[in-house]
């Protein structure tokens, strides 16, 4: 992808000379003042007047009232003396009034173009309410479902990660950033933050470099090139220094390697918390440290606009140094053509929640949504083969806990749940009936259990809706425990009616473990926190309007003892394997020590997940066949094509996420076992055939090797192209330099 979105227009006129210009009649005080974010909070725009004037504020974090963002804009443009706009920055996630499935949900579509598509929707919303500037998409590899923030993620692959992590910039972004449509991205949190230890949010990651080149970085790498407009350190600390004082990180690799010339943004008062994590002595010292280290814009606390000047007129930071980063931020609001258009006026942007949004929120959801499980294929159930069915659950009807977390600007009332659309859609010919058993999804009451059993035994069919309620999941919400919260599993267990197609749909802000329910349920949808539109794409699902699509984007444990589990592990000295693993229970008492093998596994939980990355069932049957490779081997710069023959031998039409993966089998560092290269989503109808092609150029082999650099080393390769990443159609090929030919 082109680099620039930037208005070629401004930026031949004006750009650098505009930005030149206006820094040339700065002071060191307004210069400070553009590195300030202060919030507002719906305080009004009193308690900012007097700074916006004397041109203290660079940026207004969370006013999304558009008359009051206007009153800000016009206090900044027409009464500080220079009259430099205002970014206005909101955390739009995933969706504004219209609610999108979280990120992970959208992750699981493996569909970059709806994930665009989504972003886009959420920017034309936000844009209306003067926000211009959003804090996503967040880009962190997350291998731990624990942690609270793995929901806002993409989930735990570097090559899918960075797909989605694009198209969600180019969604905000728009064709162009002067688009009145257009928001600015950010990239967050550079870098590793998803690498906390035991998945408790803020706490320490130490990530080694190898690791966080071939895995942590790649995606803020993709998102450079895809042109975003800033990039938000991480509060984490990383390898003992925290992000927002990382050099490494922000000088080193942002700025020296990828030549990323956008604006850095600190987390919330993550410069000020320099000197909580042990790094620093005061907010002096912290702020040295982060503008040191590269931090353009700081993110309220002020530990900046108090101390900034003092440290230059000391000789202890260089104004050279801020007019960079001050230009940095100019750009910004030069580029979205902020200093022509301050204001927004509502009525020229798209309707909210508009027939096309509402839509996009539907395919998102439908496309989101993972068939883990269908025994017997009681799924899709058929309204006319049913006469009465029990709906049963905390999540059935619960407008606000469908649509996740970070949803501040979220309007519920726009939400279709999943038991209003179940009745719109078979109301008329089933005899519906709903009791929701538990006030919220961590009730620890089962005094409606019985009820929900009488019309579970009364039914032809039972669907329950399980899950988290959006609490449970998001910025410092963070399980230990990451089965059904409360007394779910005893629900599930009580309805559970032999003989009777038990099916549960659930919402989630994580893969939970779902050991303890499974052998009760013969079917598992999983929903994520599926938005706006969920309670509509579940019922089309449910009753086979559409088939499910979805694809994990992110292994299930069977335990919490098994994390971080995930596909592209390393293979190890000792890998395990059937035969030599056991379970704990089938030891003899006084074993001898080795008699079992001697490899990778848990006693307790073996090595197997219980649904792998990349799983995800149809009521299709797709059939993968004649895996080709173009050539046995390729040289180094070229492009190896792989192709496989799919086949929807199933009745239905439907939509099939085909996986491309490869392994490296020798290399100067040891490589995973399985690692994503390439994936498309196809629809075919019954019996139709069709030849998926990918092109893998040798530079997708690249690593970080054991040099320090990105290598390709020739050598040997297995790739497999198939519906999961257990798929078993395999082929191999070789990688040569030109002197292994001559
Ligand atoms: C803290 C979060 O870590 C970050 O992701 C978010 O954008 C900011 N707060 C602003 O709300």
């Amino acid at each position: 992808m082109n680099k620039p979105r930037i208005d070629q227009d401004i930026v031949t006129r004006s750009v650098d000379q505009r930005v030149g210009e206006l820094l040339g009649r700065m002071t060191l005080a307004e210069k400070i003042g553009q590195m300030n974010q202060v919030h507002s909070d719906g305080a009004g725009v009193d308690h900012l007047r007097g700074s916006i004037q004397s041109g203290r504020i660079g940026s207004v974090i969370n006013e999304v009232d558009v008359e009051t963002v206007n009153e800000l804009q016009r206090i900044a443009v027409e009464e500080s003396r220079l009259g430099i706009p205002l970014l206005i920055g909101r955390d739009v996630i995933h969706g504004f009034k219209t609610v999108m499935p979280i990120p992970l949900g959208q992750a699981a579509t493996w569909n970059p173009e709806i994930v665009r598509e989504a972003a886009r929707a959420a920017a034309c919303e936000a844009a209306a309410s003067g926000v211009n500037w959003t804090f996503a998409p967040m880009i962190d590899i997350s291998r731990d479902p624990r942690w609270g923030r793995i929901a806002e993620s993409f989930g735990e692959d570097a090559h899918l990660t960075s797909a989605l992590g694009a198209a969600m910039i180019r969604g905000f972004q728009g064709d162009k950033l002067t688009g009145r449509d257009s928001i600015a991205a950010c990239a967050k949190h550079f870098a590793g933050y998803g690498a906390c230890e035991s998945g408790r949010d803020y706490a320490a990651t130490n990530i080694p470099e190898n690791e966080l080149r071939n895995v942590y970085l790649p995606p803020f790498k993709a998102a450079v090139d895809a042109g975003v407009c800033s990039v938000m350190t991480s509060f984490s600390d990383l390898d003992g220094v925290p992000a927002t004082a990382n050099e490494f990180l922000l000088q080193q690799v942002l700025r020296d390697e990828w030549d990323f010339d956008g604006l850095v943004v600190s987390d919330w008062d993550s410069v000020r918390q320099l000197a909580i994590h042990g790094l620093t002595e005061n907010d002096k010292a912290s702020a040295l440290a982060a503008v040191t280290a590269g931090v353009d814009m700081e993110m309220v606390g002020e530990s900046y606009l108090h101390h900034l000047a003092e440290l230059i007129n000391e000789g202890r930071v260089d104004e050279s140094m801020i007019d960079a980063m001050v230009s940095r931020i100019l750009r910004v609001k030069v580029s979205l053509g902020l200093f022509e258009h301050p204001y927004t006026d509502p009525s020229t942007l798209p309707a909210i929640a508009n027939a096309d949004v509402m839509e996009t929120a539907r395919k998102a959801a439908l496309q989101s949504v993972v068939l883990l499980k269908n025994d017997q294929q009681v799924l899709p159930l058929s309204s006319q083969q049913l006469k009465s069915l029990a709906i049963i659950g905390p999540l059935a009807d619960a407008p606000y806990e469908q649509l996740g977390t970070w949803v501040f600007d979220g309007d519920e009332r726009l939400s279709v749940t999943p038991l209003r659309a179940i009745c719109d859609l078979i109301g008329e010919s089933v005899n519906v009936r709903y009791v929701r058993a538990m006030k919220t999804s961590r009730s620890r009451a089962s005094d409606e259990f019985d009820e929900a059993q009488q019309i579970a035994l009364e039914s032809d069919a039972t669907i329950l809706f399980l899950g988290e309620e959006s609490i449970l999941s998001g910025e410092a919400h963070c399980r230990a425990d990451i089965d059904l919260p409360g007394d779910q599993a005893d629900l599930v267990r009580h309805v559970a009616v032999p003989g009777k197609p038990v099916i549960a749909v659930i919402m989630a802000g994580r893969p939970l473990t779902l050991t303890n329910v499974l052998d009760h349920l013969d079917a598992i949808l999983y929903a994520w926190h599926p938005g706006t539109m969920g309670g509509a794409a579940i019922a089309d699902l449910l009753f086979g309007v559409e088939s499910p699509s979805g694809k994990l984007p992110v292994t299930f444990p069977k335990m919490v003892g098994q994390i971080p589990i995930y596909y592209n592990q390393k293979n190890t000295g000792k890998p395990p394997s059937p035969e030599t693993t056991v379970n704990i229970d089938s030891i003899d008492a006084r074993a001898p020590q080795t008699s079992f093998g001697m490899t990778a596994f848990h006693l307790d939980a073996g090595y197997e997940p219980l649904f792998v990355f990349g799983h995800g069932l149809s009521y299709a049957e797709f059939e993968y066949r004649k895996l080709q490779l173009e050539s046995p081997q390729i040289q180094l710069g070229d492009t190896l094509r792989v192709s496989a023959e799919l086949t929807n031998r199933g009745e239905v039409a439907a939509d099939e996420v085909v996986q491309c993966y490869i392994r490296d089998l020798i290399g100067s560092v040891t490589r995973p076992v399985k690692e994503l290269k390439d994936f498309r989503r196809v629809r075919l109808v019954p019996g139709e055939t069709r030849e998926v092609t990918f092109e893998l150029p040798t530079d997708k082999l690249a690593f970080h090797g054991r040099g320090g650099g990105s290598v390709v080393e020739p050598g040997a390769f297995h790739v497999w192209v198939g519906g999961t990443s257990e798929t078993e159609l395999r082929g191999e090929f070789r990688v040569i330099s030109p002197t292994d030919e001559a």
